[in-house]
């Protein structure tokens, strides 16, 4: 395993991925992590950059035990300042200008194993600070225009230094520099496989489950939901209950797919709640978009509790664990570095159930991210067209509903969203499309229809390309598409006199309407 210290950077998480990718297992820890206390000895580590100055009061640093491990260490912008700094504080100085964006790669040392089979090639730079000198024992393997010590070595030790981030795709072969070290310095042994993971995984469950205990866990009809149900059927078999909850405001056809996906063909013990009117009922006269969710949170919790206190194991036991499709992402947010004076936060499961219910987490996804995740799903065969579904947020239709959401409100907005989804896919254009829908809005507008005068509301278009759901750009449709969209939907759906399609980006705006 290899190790990374996180020192905060936006691109930290990307190191493990990209290891991941020539299969190479690793784990990030915040930077503070006291080394007598590693919970596993790494192979090799990588200080990752970070926002702050290693000069300044109150920036982070590393366990000086770090060393005594003998391990090689790879340090990344401020990580390879940390590495000078620590050699001698005068080391590291504010650069003239920032360097911010692409710089060419020039590498001096063609013995140097960091950079075997790399040269001359573009490295993505983001850093004010830089080394002013070298580190004692340390030599200049690359150089960029800007950057005198673009890499540094001390080959005796093992310890590198680059200013560059490799982990990013704009480093051209930043993937080979990272290989270079996890696989030619360290020896990391390249085994991480979804196959095996899936092995891995399922003996932990049923080791930590024990032969007789039993898991409920909340299904959405979303991938995440879905492959980590499956994980654990295949793990324990019916000692795992599924339990779904329609809320009133879910896609067309949900509850019906839903049954027919995973109870039918996964074979997944679910249970199926109706609980559509509760939740109405309590969204009735609300507009206010946090307060939806927090009803429907809440809802959801009260539902999903008085179903699950009928769900007895046949010992007569209790229920002992919930199955939660956390993912990498998430548990990053609770591990990254944040500062030096704020706390770490624990990531936030679904609504507090588990300190209601006295209920132990299993969280089988926690080390993937969303791609690995789909392809975890085709490996154990949850339908194609489930792997690379949308996703779809928690509180559904009721925020894409804009004002009062009530059932014929949501009705308008649900086939229009249908009609759209359903011609998006038969453009071929699904799986380029990160995330889209159909929003109704609150305001009416005139219309003709046959000789009719008509005066009805306006459904908002929604679709976007996005990696990381932080930022996103709309989706460029051909016009044709959006006429024959639109058409579709004023001819179709009742309520309707207008359709619009969303040309904002995030940010501003956000991918939902509320
Ligand atoms: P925004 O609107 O914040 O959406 O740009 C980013 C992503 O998050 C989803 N989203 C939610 N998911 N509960 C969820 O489970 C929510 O309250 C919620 N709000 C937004 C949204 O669909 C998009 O994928």
């Amino acid at each position: 395993t290899i190790l990374v210290l996180d020192f905060g950077s936006q691109y930290s998480h990307l190191i493990i991925r990209r290891l991941r990718e020539f299969n190479v297992y690793a784990e990030m820890l915040p930077c503070t992590q006291k080394i007598s206390e590693l919970p596993f000895t790494p192979t090799g580590v990588i200080f990752s950059g970070g926002p702050f100055s290693v000069y300044e009061e109150g920036s982070p640093h590393v366990d000086k035990e770090i060393f005594n491990l003998n391990v090689p260490i790879l340090g990344i912008c401020y990580g390879m300042q940390e590495l000078a700094w620590i050699d001698n504080v005068e080391n590291v100085a504010r650069g003239e200008k920032r360097e911010y964006g692409p710089a060419t790669l020039n590498v001096q040392d063609k013995d140097c194993a960091l950079f075997k089979d790399v040269d001359h090639s573009q490295v993505w730079m983001s850093h004010h600070d830089k080394l002013h000198n070298l580190p004692s024992g340390f030599k200049t393997v690359a150089t960029t225009e800007n950057s005198q010590f673009a890499g540094v070595a001390n080959e005796a030790k093992k310890i590198y230094g680059i200013q560059f981030h490799p982990e990013v795709t704009h480093s051209v072969q930043g993937k080979t520099i990272l290989k270079n070290f996890a696989v030619n310095v360290c020896g990391a042994t390249q085994n991480w496989t979804m196959e095996n993971f899936i092995d891995t995984e399922i003996n932990r469950i049923r080791t930590l489950v024990g032969p007789t205990a039993e898991v409920i866990g909340a299904v959405s009809g979303g991938v995440d939901s879905t492959v980590a149900a499956k994980l654990m059927k295949e793990a324990i078999g019916d000692r795992f209950h599924a339990i779904y909850v329609d809320n009133g405001v879910m896609r067309k056809n949900e509850t019906i797919t839903v049954k027919k996906t995973l109870d039918d063909g996964l074979g997944i013990n679910l249970t199926v709640v109706d609980a559509g009117e509760q939740f109405l009922s309590q969204l009735k006269g609300v507009t206010d978009p946090e307060k939806k969710r927090k009803i429907i949170g809440n809802t959801f919790i009260h539902v999903f509790e008085k179903v699950a206190a009928d769900i007895k194991p046949k010992d007569g036991s209790e229920i002992e664990f919930l199955l939660q499709g956390t993912l990498y992402p998430d548990v990053i947010e609770s591990i990254s570095f944040k500062g030096p004076s704020q706390t770490i936060k624990t990531h936030h499961n679904v609504g507090g159930l588990t300190e209601n219910m006295k209920l132990k987490l299993i969280e089988p996804l926690r080390e993937l991210f969303k791609d690995e995740v789909r392809h975890l799903g085709q490996l154990l065969d949850i339908p194609e067209d489930l792997v690379w579904r949308h996703p779809f947020p928690g509180p559904g239709i009721a925020i894409r509903v804009l004002g009062e959401v009530t059932p014929e409100q949501v009705k308008i907005a649900r086939e229009a969203d249908y009609i759209f989804i359903e011609e998006i896919k038969k453009a071929g254009l699904y799986r380029k499309i990160s995330q889209a829908f159909a929003a109704l809005l609150p305001v009416k507008s005139v219309g003709v229809m046959g000789d009719q005068r008509t005066y009805e509301q306006v459904i908002a278009l929604r679709a976007i390309e996005t990696s990381d759901f932080m930022t996103a750009d709309w989706f460029v449709f051909e016009a044709a598409f959006l006429k024959k969209v639109a058409s579709r939907i004023v001819n179709e759906v009742d309520g309707v006199a207008r359709v619009t399609y969303d040309i904002t980006s995030k940010p501003p705006a956000t991918v939902e309407w509320e």
